[in-house]
């Protein structure tokens, strides 16, 4: 097989990728594709096998079964040539404590075979584009946990790989650092580079990823874009609360009047819940019929679902629900309010 060429085409393919640590599947046949220039996201909790697809995908680790392909090469027979087309940066981030960040950066340069000036110049280049042109002199051990995650994106740029593997970008990060991140990773989007990203937080996926295939467990339960995974589990929907209990059949009758539905409706908690599909003019809908009725609204909202939803509909836990042995913790109280 030969590289591709041009624009357009698929920069990443998987599969049916297996892989087995001692009794462990860690992936039990997993597909994923991502075409030039677009950004997939693999969303899991801890332990799906995030961290392992994204090593078999870089060659750093050997699947037991299924075919790999990264900008047309294969990534077993063809390891090299992959190599020079990606970079990745890790959950732990690959720098030396006891460099400098521009010391780091230089080496990095050095190890891609660029001249010493070269890989000079790459290096302010890259602690500028940062933030980290100050700290730039200092020993990395004196960084930040988001200093330290941005020099490591850094370094997986030295060689300006058009394919870049991010494992765990903004994990641990605090919320202010997490939106810079989101904001470095955008910008090297729109400059063409094609991004396979794994995290376990939803909003992330859901703000940077044109798709995202769900993990759990080594499998893949779902795949598609942001969008078409949350209508997967049902649209949107208006939510009302009643000030008073007693008035639910009343507005039982409201809502179907307004909806042409039956709302689902939770007699202890005043709550009823119906599917729509024009949106804001079956909310106004709702209200108005409501209204008339005489049924006082305590609350009432359109809600579109999460991808935390999707997430708990797919696996039957949510994203950051399993420990580290793979037991489920119940959190109780929005669990209840999902199925
Ligand atoms: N080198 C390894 N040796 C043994 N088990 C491993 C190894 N790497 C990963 N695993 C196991 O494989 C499963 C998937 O791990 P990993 O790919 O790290 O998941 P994630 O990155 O989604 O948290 C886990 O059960 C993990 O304990
Ligand atoms: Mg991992």
């Amino acid at each position: 097989m030969s590289g591709t060429a041009g624009g357009g085409g698929v920069a990443i393919r998987a599969r049916g990728v297996r892989k087995h640590f001692g009794r462990t599947e860690a992936l039990r046949g997993v597909d994923v594709t991502a075409e030039r220039g677009s950004v997939l996201a693999l969303l899991g909790p801890n332990g799906a096998g995030k961290t392992t697809m994204v090593r078999i995908l870089t060659t750093l680790l050997r699947p037991d079964a299924g075919q790999v392909e990264i900008a047309g090469f294969d990534a077993i027979r063809e390891a090299n040539e992959v190599r020079y087309r990606i970079g990745l940066a890790g959950q732990q981030a690959a720098v030396d404590e006891y460099l400098s960040g521009r010391a780091n950066l230089e080496m990095v340069g050095r190890l891609y075979h660029l001249p010493t000036r070269a890989a000079r110049q790459r290096a302010d280049e890259l602690l500028d584009r940062f933030g980290l042109a100050e700290a730039g002199q200092r020993l990395v051990r004196t960084y930040s946990g988001g200093m330290r995650r941005r020099l490591d994106l850094a370094a997986s740029l030295v060689a300006a790989p058009p394919i870049l593997f991010l494992d765990e970008p903004t994990t641990g990060l605090d919320p202010r650092s997490r939106v810079g991140m989101w904001e470095e990773i955008e910008a090297l989007v729109d400059g063409g580079t094609t991004l396979l990203l794994t995290t376990q937080y939803l909003e992330e996926a859901d703000r940077l990823a044109d798709q995202i295939v769900v993990i759990d467990a080594g499998k893949a339960v779902a795949t598609g874009t942001p969008d078409e995974l949350k209508r997967s589990v049902g649209g949107e929907r208006v939510d009302v609360r009643l000030r008073e209990t007693r008035q639910l059949e009343a507005a039982r009758q409201a809502i179907a009047e307004a909806t042409g539905r039956t709302p689902d409706v939770d007699a202890e908690s005043g709550h009823l819940t119906v599917p729509v599909d024009a949106g804001a003019a079956a909310l106004t809908a709702v209200v108005r019929e409501l209204d008339a009725a005489d049924v006082g609204i305590e609350d009432i909202a359109l809600r579109r679902p999460t991808l935390d939803e999707v997430f708990f509909k797919l696996t039957g836990h949510a994203a950051g629900d399993l420990s580290p042995d793979g037991e489920q913790i119940v959190r109780g109280a929005r669990r209840e309010e999902v199925s």
